[in-house]
């Protein structure tokens, strides 16, 4: 398994999307923010924790004087997930309005954590929200969510890596990778 750190051959499937094109898309995604917004006051939102290694990466490809802080949301388990139940762990304390929010995420799945963070911070006077993601589920969708920039769509399958966890581990892998099978259906 090429790319790969040794451990991961422990847990991982295969390289689903690998770093190279990973950094290509996230250089993308920096070029077209970079455009859309010049001269404006842009504030990127950054999704904890699966968001932290895009967020890092993507900042740096956004050539522009933007601020930037973070915030940790968490759902009730998944069986509550789909019915919008999302709690905020860690919100930002500084005043949003006259601002141009961008959120970052790692991935939009069922949506739900987007749709509750948009009507969210809508309520806090910014002059615009827009969305952002590296990975993008829509075969997932439970509501509608759309990214507004998306770096690599991906089938169902149950990915780890660049901020993905299994179990809380493996967010450290530098390529998307497939989890085995094995190591979830154990438990
Ligand atoms: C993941 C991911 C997104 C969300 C996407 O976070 O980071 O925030 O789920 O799923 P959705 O579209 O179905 O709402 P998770 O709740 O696993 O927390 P984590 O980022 O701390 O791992």
């Amino acid at each position: 398994m090429e790319q790969k750190n040794d451990f991961t051959k422990e847990i991982a499937d295969r390289v689903l999307v690998s770093r190279e094109e990973i950094q290509q898309a996230v250089a993308r995604i920096g070029a077209e923010i970079t455009k859309d917004y010049e001269g404006k006051e842009l504030f990127v939102i950054g999704v904890l924790k699966g968001g932290f290694m895009f967020m890092a990466d993507l900042v740096r490809e956004i050539n522009l004087p933007l601020q930037l802080d973070f915030i940790a949301v968490s759902s009730y388990g998944s069986s509550t997930k789909t019915s919008g139940v999302v709690r905020m762990i860690k919100d930002i304390d500084k005043p949003l309005d006259g601002k141009h929010l961008l959120i970052v995420e790692d991935i939009i799945d069922s949506g739900v954590t987007l749709k509750y963070l948009k009507e969210m911070f809508a309520t806090r006077g910014p002059l615009s929200i827009k969305v952002c993601t590296i990975f993008d589920k829509p075969s997932r969708r439970k509501v509608e969510m759309k990214g507004d920039y998306v770096g690599i769509e991906i089938p169902d399958e149950f990915v780890i890596g660049y901020g993905l966890d299994y179990d809380g581990k493996y967010r450290n892998l530098p390529d998307l990778c497939v989890l085995r099978r094995d190591v979830y259906e154990k438990e």
